[in-house]
């Protein structure tokens, strides 16, 4: 699109700020800018016009009754047999979300470059491969490893991991691709622009990763090699335990489409996603989305049925991926931090949230699936999420934790 036809449609979207600099750039800035523009999706900024996301409103919500850990022991020995059996034969991949900006912690390196270590460095990445190297030792084979990263931390996440020796992975089983960026809002849907030559895009949620995945020509490697399994996993968790055998057996041996490790509630009020039936197949309902009658309901033994919160640890059959992958996905307006330069064409950073960006996330894919086995985990050795630098989900209660569980750092 050439210059005039874009300052037209700027204009009918009430954008033409965006062109504001334009004067000022050179021939290859302005062609850049230009392609920036020609690819936005306005789809996206009605939502914030309208006031409302693509989600839909709820179905009718019913409890799922997860495997819980009494039964995972008295099981364990078959769940792992199945389990060790698949990683053997490298039918399981691994994939971790890495794409996101980590906003709250305020790091202004990709989340998993941060060291949490005390006495000695650790760092995120090196926490998540030392976990998973467990079940390499256990298993004897490496687990095919996928990275995802985004535009704003590719370069910096590559070359740490080289820089780093892969920590010790087997770096020809760690392959890299990228997620998909969306454009950023302030409050009245004016687009942000971060240069004067570029709008202020941002990784576009977690959710696209199987696309991602796949225009990346990863998924037909995987098919070449056998792969029929992937996990999914968020950088942020620092005791996950990851393709641990027992949870790839049981997943494998329900014959559900895929899995979602859980934890017991803390309190009826935790706010955290549980994972239930809507309308007869699997979803996640938000803490918000409950109402009292349902976070209090409880079963004849007394527990509470809505109990089960999910971590963003999930296994997915890649054939029911592949038979979701023309579904849309809703869009979530999500409120964060958002650099810009303001009317001077000076870079700010503010302090509180000024805007919105648009999400796929993960877990609405689990709606999208006909079956899901909730996996019960243990809460204290395996969920140590590091969101904020203190208090709740903090590089604080992270260390402690790995403390508990016996992580040197
Ligand atoms: P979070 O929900 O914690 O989002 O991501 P975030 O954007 O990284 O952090 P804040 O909210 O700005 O502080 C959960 C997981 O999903 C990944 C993150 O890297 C993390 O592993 N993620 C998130 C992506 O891979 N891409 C995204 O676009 C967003």
């Amino acid at each position: 699109m050439d210059y005039q036809t874009i300052a037209a449609m700027l204009e009918e979207h009430g954008q033409s700020h965006l062109l504001k600099y334009y004067g000022e750039l050179n021939e290859e800035q302005r062609a850049c800018l230009l392609k920036q523009i020609e690819d936005i999706d306005w789809k996206l900024l009605d939502l914030v016009h309208n006031h409302k996301s693509t989600e839909e409103t709820r179905g009718h919500l019913e409890p799922l009754g997860a495997l819980e850990v009494d039964e995972i022991e008295r099981r364990r020995q078959e769940f792992e047999a199945i389990g060790i059996q698949a990683l053997k034969e490298q039918k399981v991949g691994a994939v971790l979300l890495a794409g996101g900006q980590g906003t709250r912690l305020g790091f202004d390196k990709p989340k998993g470059m941060f060291n949490v270590g005390i006495h000695r460095t650790l760092y995120i990445f090196q926490c998540l491969i030392n976990n998973l190297m467990d079940v390499v030792k256990q298993v004897e084979t490496w687990v095919p490893l996928y990275i995802m990263t985004s535009d704003k931390n590719h370069e910096d996440t590559t070359k740490f991991f080289e820089e780093q020796n892969y920590f010790g992975y087997n770096k020809e089983y760690v392959h890299f691709f990228k997620q998909r960026m969306a454009p950023s809002v302030d409050y009245d849907g004016k687009l942000f622009m971060e240069a004067k030559d570029r709008l202020s895009l941002s990784p576009n949620g977690n959710g696209g990763w199987y696309t991602s995945l796949r225009r990346s020509g990863l998924v037909e490697d995987m098919r070449k090699k056998g792969v029929e399994w992937l996990t999914v996993f968020a950088v942020d968790n620092v005791l996950q335990r990851i393709n641990d055998p027992a949870y790839i057996g049981a997943v494998i041996q329900s014959g559900c489409d895929c899995g979602g490790k859980v934890v017991r509630k803390a309190d009826p009020h935790e706010r955290v996603g549980v994972l239930c039936l809507e309308d007869g197949k699997p979803s996640i309902v938000e803490y918000y989305e409950m109402t009292d009658d349902m976070i209090h309901l409880k079963d004849e033994k007394g527990n509470l049925l809505y109990n089960f919160g999910v971590i963003l640890n999930y296994m997915f059959r890649i054939s029911s991926l592949e038979a979701i992958v023309s579904q849309e996905m809703p869009v979530h307006i999500v409120e964060k931090k958002i650099p810009y330069i303001n009317d001077q064409g000076e870079l700010v950073k503010p302090e509180k949230p000024n805007g919105y960006k648009f999400e796929e996330l993960v877990l609405d894919m689990i709606h999208l699936m006909d079956s899901c086995l909730p996996y019960e985990v243990i809460r204290e050795k395996e969920f140590a999420p590091i969101k904020n630098p203190t208090g709740v989900d903090s590089v604080e209660s992270a260390r402690k934790l790995l403390m508990e569980n016996g992580v040197e750092i």
